[in-house]
């Protein structure tokens, strides 16, 4: 089992409902509020883990398990995505403002998915930037990263980015299309949420010197949305976005079969079920009752895979046996990172990789590919 930090430490989170608590002591008010909180009623945000608690699983008995866990020792939980190996079905999801958590910010994020060989997205709202983050994973040539993209009213600036994520490296354009405007977080309203003043959005602020508001106001990502991003972006937006880049192009925020066959047509290599984090449609579905429908109406054509509400290795487990290569995650990283940063969040990723371990061993799963749909009973909608 995985041991945290330093023996000095007064409290070793052992799972990542600990991290979030001790997270608390570690953030100012404003930033916990927008991290934490979903749209409106926060109905959809707290479904997303209810999801998996409705979700039962059904363990097979008298299966040599030993290769995947014999209590002392891991073993290998390798997979791919988009051809690229991974050393667990893990990706950490994109995910603003880091440097709110921690100094080090998407640098710690990053070098702690590197070093233990899972997937990073770094945020189009990053404060550091595409080029700071590879440059601190160069001792980790074989490091999967992809961009995650919000589409720009300015298409020159929307292009810079695409440009700036190829050259250093990113392996994939993951866009987010389920925010042609930002849902109302009431929270950060409340708070009139606004970045520090040495704090500024990486990415764009070279570009084109545009940044979130440092004042009290509005909240300040909101306004942002309302005057930069282009909410009439549409299927045929694809064709143009694939035009600047080799890098193949991953979907986030398809809840819907039919969404999901429209981004096969139009070229997506993945998809990640997700209905971010419960922060934009209140009343959404929840991701993991999304899954199957979509697995189904994609049908091996690309790779499926899922965010919202993952707090413990058996949720992986379910995720994988309703047909997901991987999950993403999210919040449990920036608590991670706020209570201790890059080791912080090199600790939540072993948690999850013991926990995911022990769970196989004990549904009678040797290996990833044992993880089928038979594990799981849905519950009756
Ligand atoms: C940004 O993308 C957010 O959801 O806060």
């Amino acid at each position: 089992m995985s041991t945290y930090l330093s023996n000095n430490d007064r409290f070793q989170p052992i799972n990542l409902f600990e991290y979030e608590k001790l997270a608390k002591d570690h953030l100012s008010q404003t930033t916990l509020d927008y991290y934490s909180s979903g749209a409106w009623d926060e109905i959809t945000l707290q479904d997303n883990r209810a999801a998996f608690e409705r979700v039962k699983l059904r363990p097979r008995m008298l299966v040599d398990v030993s290769d995947v866990y014999d209590g002392l020792h891991l073993r290998n939980l390798t997979t791919s995505i988009l051809g690229q190996s991974l050393q667990l079905p893990l990706l950490i999801a994109p995910m603003a403002f880091q440097c709110l958590a921690h100094p080090d910010g998407e640098v710690a994020t990053a070098l702690a998915a590197a070093s233990a060989g899972v997937g990073m997205v770094l945020s189009t709202m990053a404060t550091k930037s595409i080029e700071e983050v590879a440059t601190a994973c160069e001792k980790f040539p074989d490091s999967l990263r992809w961009f995650q993209l919000y589409i720009h009213k300015d298409r020159g600036l929307t292009r810079a980015l695409v440009e700036k994520a190829y050259k250093a490296g990113y392996k994939a354009l993951c866009l987010t299309v389920d925010a042609p405007v930002l849902g109302q977080r009431e929270r950060d309203r409340r708070n009139e949420f606004a970045l520090p003043p040495d704090l500024h959005l990486a990415n764009l602020a070279t570009i084109s010197g545009l940044d979130i508001s440092h004042e009290k106001g509005e909240s300040g990502l909101f306004t942002y949305f309302a005057q930069q991003l282009n909410p009439a972006v549409t299927w045929h937006d694809l064709e143009w976005l694939q035009s600047l880049s080799p890098l193949p192009l991953v979907i986030k925020g398809i809840l819907r079969g039919d969404d999901a066959v429209r981004a096969v047509e139009y070229g997506a290599k993945a998809i990640v079920v997700s209905n971010h984090g419960g922060r934009q449609l209140d009343g959404a579905i929840a991701s993991l009752d999304a899954l199957t429908e979509i697995v189904a109406a994609v049908d091996g054509k690309v790779e499926v895979v899922l965010d919202g509400g993952i707090r413990r290795g058996t949720d992986i487990l379910k995720a994988l046996a309703l047909g997901a290569k991987a999950v993403l995650i999210g919040r449990p990283i920036l608590w991670g990172l706020a209570v201790a940063g890059q080791v912080g969040v090199s600790h939540v990723i072993s948690l999850l990789q013991d926990e995911l371990s022990l769970a196989m061993a004990l549904s009678g799963c040797a290996k990833l590919e044992d993880i089928d749909p038979s594990l799981v009973r849905l519950p009756r909608l």
